[in-house]
């Protein structure tokens, strides 16, 4: 299940991302790429030791908490520390899987969810859409500066080549509380429609069941 958060970041901190990425030393991106999408990847990262990444990585972290969605939608037990990357014309990440566990300023995680994290708006650039494979099919992915895209790990993704500009955005992974995504994907589906029930009809009893309900199961499925 793929599902888009919009308003991750407000514009003034899009703009503070934008101001400090324009002075940082970029390095190439297969730093962090395994053995096989090494071979596939070819864009700019910032290095996660750099004290711009640790600025930004903070703000987009603490965003994360902010975000009721996020939150619902991925169940996080730990989240990577964000990374930056940046994608100039003539760039592209062929077909990959991320890999399974990250290792990166002392933590190690499970990847459940990957996330893109949009700095630079659709009109910025031409090309660059993330193209996400699952049991459906192929989705395309291009948001608007400061929304955002999580979808399972699991699936193979690519971001096809940029014809025009540049493209900036921060992805990261995180390590849900629920492993099993269809389980995810159901505790999900029924916190939405608990938050619907409970806005169109507060009155109701069924609101206080059905939340029993939804944190029964996540008593029992949930990984600490
Ligand atoms: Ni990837």
């Amino acid at each position: 299940m793929m599902i888009h958060i919009p308003n991750v970041l407000t514009a003034e901190q899009v703009a503070r991302c934008r101001e400090v990425m324009e002075k940082a030393a970029w390095v190439d991106g297969r730093v962090t790429a395994g053995h096989q999408s090494a071979k596939v990847k070819f864009n700019l990262q910032l290095p996660e030791s750099a004290p711009e990444a640790r600025e930004l990585s903070d703000m987009v972290h603490d965003a994360l908490g902010r975000s009721s969605l996020f939150m619902s939608a991925v169940l996080p037990k730990q989240v990577f520390p964000p990374l930056f990357n940046r994608y100039d014309a003539g760039m592209t990440f062929g077909a990959h899987v991320d890999n399974a566990i990250r290792a990166g300023n002392g933590a190690r995680i499970r990847t459940d969810v990957s996330s893109t994290l949009f700095i630079s708006g659709p009109e910025d650039y031409d090309g660059g859409e993330l193209v996400v494979q699952d049991t459906y099919g192929e989705h395309t992915v291009k948001l608007p500066a400061g929304d955002m895209i999580v979808y399972p790990a699991t699936s193979l993704h690519n971001v096809t080549p940029i014809t025009r500009g540049s493209r900036i955005a921060s992805f990261f992974w995180i390590q849900s509380m629920i492993r099993d995504e269809s389980k995810r994907s159901l505790l999900f589906d029924m916190d939405m429609a608990i938050i619907k029930l409970a806005r169109d009809h507060p009155e109701h009893t069924s609101n206080v069941e059905l939340t029993a309900v939804y944190h029964n199961l996540l008593r029992q499925w949930a990984e600490l």
